[in-house]
């Protein structure tokens, strides 16, 4: 097992953007009458069907092993009933873990005291919740200022700091109304602006949009992303939807039974999926508009196209390489330097979705 502590502590050498906030190592949940005594079936390999089937134990989660970077959006993706709210509520430890460690700043949540516990949940951490989790007798303005009441802001300080944050997601002149009055998404941004008022820098988000129509939702994502361009709150959201974990993600770590089967940036995910069932997953993906260019592009080489940018989707180059006379095009950074060159070829290929790397058997 490595250390959690080093790896938290950082190296000298390690950029900023590398930090890592929370690191789950070797985390197991059972549920049941003797969780522990399933253990050692568990570490023997037994499924989750077969636990519940002999044993009459769910097993919610498995050998999780996860660092979470600073300042990113982590998506936790599987279906329902996969361990994602499991997950998540590990990290205030509104769960207690069968066998495991939770590490956040480098401290082991699970040796925390009660003082300490409850400070990282009023103060480091702020939820999200899928049913929004307002209180119907409360105006919008006491909803958003929750938080801060619960960390013993005076209410002057409170309202200031809550009428800030309606206003920053669109709720001016909300303030004095009650939730019923308001549509599901106006509701969740309440929510959200309860979360962001606390100034906690771990923000927990379960299903936060899944209860909301496609396009409010589509809405909301556009929301927290351009908040998240200003705020770099460490963003840990969960989420069953594809689209929204393509969409939102800077890592994405894909969930079943109680299992990590997949995790890296949503380009690894989409370029090289690591089992049949991810690569049943994203089958349906729109692969032209989300496969960029980093992650098709060839060698630095001679070609005379146009330049095309590092993060272009495959949609976004199409017409430079089309129009260059070898179907070929340098790919550039933002400053403008040379990082690679894709071909026409390249793009066409990456369309279609790859055999997965581990199911060599199943197709051979
Ligand atoms: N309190 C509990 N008691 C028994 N089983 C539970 C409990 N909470 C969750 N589980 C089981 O753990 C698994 C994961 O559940 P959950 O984390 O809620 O999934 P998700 O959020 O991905 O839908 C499921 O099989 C569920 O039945
Ligand atoms: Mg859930």
């Amino acid at each position: 097992m490595t250390d959690a502590s080093q790896i938290l502590s950082g190296s000298a050498d390690a950029s900023a953007s590398d930090e890592i906030k929370v690191s789950i190592r070797d985390l197991y949940k059972i549920f049941g009458d003797t969780p522990e005594a399933m253990m050692e079936h568990v570490r023997e390999g037994m499924s989750k069907p077969e636990l519940m089937d002999n044993f009459g134990h769910a097993l919610g989660l498995q050998n999780i092993n996860l660092d979470i970077p600073a300042r990113k959006i982590q998506v936790i993706m599987g279906l329902s009933g996969s361990g994602k709210s499991t997950l998540i509520r590990h990290l205030n430890r509104l769960i207690e873990p069968t066998a495991g460690e939770i590490w956040i700043d480098g401290e082991n949540v699970l040796g925390m005291s009660k003082q300490k516990l409850r400070d990282l949940r009023r103060f480091k951490m702020s939820m999200v919740f899928q049913k929004f989790g307002l209180f119907p007798h409360r105006t919008v303005l006491e909803n958003a200022e929750y938080g801060l009441e619960v960390q013993g802001v005076a209410k002057p300080e409170r309202d200031e700091r809550a009428r800030k944050w309606l206003d920053r997601v669109g709720l001016n002149g909300f303030e004095d109304q009650y939730p019923s009055q308001l549509s599901g998404g106006q509701q969740q941004r309440v929510g959200l602006a309860r979360a962001l008022a606390t100034d906690a820098d771990i923000l927990l988000m379960d299903e936060a949009f899944s209860a909301l129509d496609p396009l409010i939702r589509t809405d909301m994502q556009s929301i927290l992303l351009e908040l998240q361009e200003e705020l770099h709150k460490t963003i840990i959201f969960i989420t069953h939807d594809l689209d929204e974990a393509l969409r939102i993600g800077d890592r994405i770590a894909i969930l079943r039974d109680g299992a990590i089967i997949q995790s890296g940036d949503p380009q690894d995910i989409l370029m090289r999926p690591a089992d049949a069932y991810i690569t049943d997953f994203i089958k349906d993906v729109n692969r032209a508009k989300v496969v960029r260019m980093r992650s098709i592009m060839g060698p630095v080489s001679e070609s005379k196209g146009d330049p095309i940018q590092l993060s272009a989707s495959i949609e976004e180059a199409l017409p430079k390489l089309h129009a260059s006379e070898s179907n070929c095009c340098p790919v550039v950074d933002d400053s403008g330097a040379p990082k690679g060159n894709v071909t026409l070829d390249a793009a066409i290929d990456a369309l279609k979705a790859p055999d997965s790397a581990g199911d060599d058997v199943r197709y051979s």
